[in-house]
């Protein structure tokens, strides 16, 4: 199992780093707008801390211009993963990039023919959205079960299930379960999972049983 930081934020990616619970880092053009930042200066500071894996994702939406950025994005660092969003160019791009050994991270992934296509064209990752599908209705975790599943029966499917747009608690465990690859937290769900009710009371009643020590 691996644990992704979901932010562009410094400060959530340290506290990942602190917690020994950031083996990559998952950004897109919201998180990175939130910093301030252009996308380089982002993806470099993010880089000149995190060894693993940091996506960093295209605007363009056509095969060249996917192709131009993404090259420009994998100069940054030798640690870049090309995050393309799931279209047509897309996957085309998908293949000039793995034909080249650059990694891949096909997002905005919705159902499972789309992972199957982000895989056979070669993405490293392929990025489903549980909580958005979750907003209209749809379960998003057991779009996971589907994706693992298939990849399962497929020993040549490489790619790498990252769990993505994570609410709470459960959008990590039942992925869990069923055994994806990879989960992009963001600094606030972090939280919650470190969280329980009986904990905080047993630790209250501890410490005041130890009052009475003699
Ligand atoms: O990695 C993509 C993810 O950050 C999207 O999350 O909450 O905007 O759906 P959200």
């Amino acid at each position: 199992m691996k644990i992704y930081v979901d932010s562009a934020d410094m400060a959530e990616i340290q506290n990942g780093l602190d917690l020994g619970l950031c083996d990559g880092v998952t950004t897109n053009p919201t998180l990175i707008a939130r910093t301030g930042k252009s996308m380089t200066d982002a993806i470099k500071d993010i880089c000149s801390v995190v060894d693993g894996d940091v996506h960093a994702e295209v605007l363009s939406l056509d095969a060249d211009g996917i192709y131009k950025e993404g090259k420009e994005l994998a100069k940054i660092s030798d640690n870049i993963v090309v995050k393309i969003p799931m279209c047509h160019d897309g996957l085309i791009a998908v293949k000039r990039f793995t034909d080249e050994g650059i990694k891949t991270n096909v997002t905005l992934i919705f159902s499972t023919s789309q992972a199957i296509l982000a895989a056979k064209a070669g993405a490293s990752n392929v990025c489903p959205f549980v909580g958005r599908l979750d907003d209209i209705s749809s379960a998003g975790t057991e779009l996971i079960h589907e994706i693992v599943t298939v990849f399962d029966n497929y020993p040549e499917i490489t790619s790498e299930i990252i769990v993505a747009s994570i609410r709470n608690p459960l959008h990590v465990v039942e992925p869990a379960l069923v055994g994806a690859h990879i989960f992009t937290i963001p600094g606030g769900v972090l939280k919650q999972m470190e969280k329980h009710p009986l904990t905080d009371i047993g630790i209250a009643a501890f410490l005041e049983d130890a009052k009475k020590f003699t």
